[in-house]
């Protein structure tokens, strides 16, 4: 069942009485429940904590808390007021962020994943709750904008919890296209053949081990005026386009089912792979999430989809390929295979003449070693990408903390039997997430600020993230956020 989350200018006392009205007190965030009035109506109150305490980060998960409390008293019908004078330290950002930040992490904690479910979900009843007291422009602008965030929040996670066998390459490619329907994001898809023609054989390699064929998506929204494009050859002239028409270069890794490949993965780590799309569905959600809020930026969103699946003719380990680069890639890993489809997409994406390009990926287990499930890695050369997507991270909630791209680190990848390799070539267990940014910066255009997102870390919810188990939809938050404002 879907919650409606709606804005009011009225009062909590001028609805009508079926909304049980949510007080909002210093208890501690643990205390929630209802009592009796002095006038004899019934109210719910909620803890915070001390006003004064409540920061940006603990505001959010107290939003969302709310939700679970609601839903945990099997409340239908509810009315919140929060005064953002009250809490100083939220002051740092303006009007429409508190709006915005009320409306997406309503939205985010209303979400339940229930498609597999053959009986109605009897916890779920929560129908409606309105936002009272709220007559601002800027807060009505924050609301509407924080909606259709949390929405497409919630549709990355509907994308990444459907399983390897509902969510194909191919079904990638037609949810993308569904999702963009209706917007002015165009969407385009290569099937093997064409990438094949393109030369794009790592992406090729990684998906011929699947009768369920590799695709690339191209999602196209110039939202900023459409370009000086080549008729037919999809070359922009480079010499005449203004760096602000320069399109913003978005690449999420498809793996819509990850076995490892030949080098299977053990048991107890596979079953959660039908997650290893979710940079790519989150993209695919960032892109039209930024049509709809009519953001005035040309916009590229990448997807190289494929299935790592294991049979006779999966890419084996020794298998030496030639990247459409012209990079010769040794695979000495077939469970690194993100960082190979990844690769054909950096060089594809060369041709827009991109202002900037981020990667978003559930790359490597070791991100999580590196900072367990807190925070997804950034790893870029360019301080101000890297100073712009932190601060991002912690406006938006989706937050990012870096490990470096240093060319000490590129020896490992030195291969004596092609030009890279795609792991290690001592199969070393260390700084695997730095090694899987490092086969990535060597792909990525010159010139051309880059960032690579690890979201390994943040592909499963925990518990402390008051959502839905499953996917959480990180960072299309912090994507959307970097749309409008990089
Ligand atoms: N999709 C996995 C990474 C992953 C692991 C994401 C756990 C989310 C949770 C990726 O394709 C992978 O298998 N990486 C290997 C790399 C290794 C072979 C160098 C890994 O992390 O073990
Ligand atoms: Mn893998
Ligand atoms: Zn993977």
């Amino acid at each position: 069942m879907i919650t409606k989350i709606t804005l009011s200018a009225k009062t909590a006392a001028g609805l009508d009485k079926k909304y049980t009205r949510v007080v909002i007190t210093e208890d501690p965030l643990t205390n929630h429940r209802f009592v009796e009035t002095a006038t004899g109506e019934t109210e719910y109150r909620q803890g915070v904590g001390k006003f004064i305490e409540v920061s940006p980060r603990t505001f959010r998960t107290f939003v969302r808390t709310i939700v679970q409390s609601l839903k945990s008293h099997k409340v239908e019908y509810a009315s919140i007021v929060v005064n953002r004078d009250n809490f100083p330290k939220l002051h740092q950002y303006d009007e429409s962020w508190f709006a915005s930040t009320m409306a997406e992490n309503l939205t985010l904690a209303a979400y339940d994943y229930t498609v597999y479910k053959s009986k109605p979900d009897t916890k779920q009843s929560l129908k409606e709750i309105i936002l009272a007291e709220q007559t601002t422009v800027a807060s009505k602008n924050g609301f509407r904008r924080g909606t259709i965030v949390g929405d497409y929040v919630n549709k990355a996670r509907d994308i990444a919890n459907t399983h390897g066998d509902d969510l194909t390459p191919m079904m990638l490619a037609s949810t993308a296209k569904k999702l963009a329907a209706g917007t002015p994001v165009t969407v385009k898809v290569l099937t093997r053949k064409e990438i094949i023609k393109e030369k794009m054989n790592l992406l090729h390699a990684v998906g011929k081990g699947s009768h369920n064929e590799e695709r690339f998506i191209i999602m196209e929204y110039w939202g900023g005026g459409k370009l000086n494009i080549e008729k037919g050859r999809g070359k922009l002239k480079s010499n005449k386009v203004k760096v602000a028409e320069k399109p913003l270069i978005l690449i999420g890794k498809g793996i819509t089912y990850d076995t490892g490949g030949l080098n299977v993965k053990p048991s107890g780590s596979m079953h959660d792979m039908h997650m290893d799309m979710s940079g790519g569905s989150c993209v695919i959600a960032a892109i039209v999430a930024a049509a709809k809020l009519g953001i005035k930026k040309n916009i590229i969103a990448l997807i190289p989809t494929a299935e790592n699946a294991i049979s006779s003719h999966s890419m084996r380990a020794g298998d030496i390929v030639t990247a459409m680069s012209g990079t010769t890639v040794e695979i000495l890993h077939t469970d690194a295979e993100g960082r190979l489809v990844l690769a054909d997409a950096l060089t594809y994406s060369a041709r827009y003449n991109p202002r900037v390009i981020i990667d978003v990926a559930t790359l490597t287990g070791a991100a999580l070693v590196a900072l367990g499930q807190q925070a997804s890695a950034v790893m870029t050369r360019d301080q101000n990408l890297e100073a712009t997507l932190r601060a991002l991270g912690e406006e938006s909630g989706d937050l990012v903390w870096p490990l470096p791209l240093w060319d000490e680190y590129k020896t490992n990848l030195k291969s004596t039997r092609a030009d890279i390799s795609n792991i290690a070539t001592n199969f070393s267990k260390f700084g695997g997430a730095i090694e899987g940014g490092m086969f990535l910066d060597h792909f990525a255009p010159k010139g051309v600020p880059f960032a690579h997102l690890d979201i390994a870390p943040r592909m499963d919810s925990i518990a402390s993230d008051k959502l839905a188990e499953g996917a959480t939809g990180e960072p299309v938050r912090l994507l959307i956020a970097f749309l409008e404002q990089y």
